[in-house]
């Protein structure tokens, strides 16, 4: 098994148990989530890839016109989102795949691709090779959406966020010092076309298309 496998393995793992009471531990944070998921998703239209879908908490806020194939590498994760696949307003495939992969996902046959919380939980050595499959798997012009946390650059947020990270890396697997920014600016063929914060400088929504 090459470690980008094994990566992969004990991330899944990791969400095996985390599936049990994910929706439980994360409802403080979804309070805000729920504000943004309808704003980040009300205007798309065609095939939508998101990628590490979770529990499905995007698929209600999908609108009629998009047509939606959500890939997570956790089954256990998979199985929580079916029944939010279930009440979407548009088609939802779930998919268990690897976004660092995307085997099952066919060359330049998506409009979109959404992640939220992500790249912020897959590994540094991960994220260049998913940002890969985002070229290859976006048509030309096809647009890319997602949404990161961040260490936050103000004093006290930034406390808080320091005495927070090591039970969000162990429960997440997640982290607030990966540099997907970075690593999307030197990834072939996608532009960023925008970044926004939500909050603070602590919630990033990095926006941009397929260039080439
Ligand atoms: C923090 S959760 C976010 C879930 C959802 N997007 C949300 O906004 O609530 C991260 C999800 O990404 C999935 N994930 C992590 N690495 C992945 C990968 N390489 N390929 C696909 N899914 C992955 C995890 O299994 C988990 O379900």
């Amino acid at each position: 098994m090459d470690p980008l496998d094994e990566s992969a393995r004990l991330l899944a793992a990791k969400y095996r148990v985390t599936a049990w009471f994910y929706d439980l531990l994360d409802a403080p944070w979804e309070h805000l989530y729920r504000r943004w998921r309808p704003r980040l998703l009300a205007d798309l239209t065609g095939d939508v890839l998101e990628a590490g879908v979770g529990t499905g908490r995007n698929l209600p806020y999908y609108p009629p016109a998009a047509r939606v194939t959500a890939i997570d590498l956790c089954a256990a994760m998979l199985r929580r989102a079916r029944r939010r696949a279930r009440q979407a307003r548009c088609p939802v495939e779930l998919r268990q795949e690897d976004a660092t992969r995307m085997a099952t996902i066919a060359d330049r046959s998506q409009d979109w691709i959404v992640a939220t919380f992500l790249c912020c939980v897959m590994p540094d050595h991960l994220q260049p090779a998913s940002l890969v499959q985002f070229q290859r798997v976006l048509r030309p012009g096809g647009r890319f959406r997602l949404l990161e946390i961040l260490y936050s650059h103000t004093p006290h947020i930034r406390r808080r966020q320091q005495r927070l990270a090591p039970f969000v890396e162990h429960v997440y697997g997640a982290r607030f010092d990966r540099t997907t920014l970075r690593y999307l600016e030197e990834a072939e063929g996608l532009a960023i076309r925008r970044t926004t914060y939500l909050k603070d400088d602590t919630y990033l929504l990095i926006e941009g298309e397929r260039v080439a």
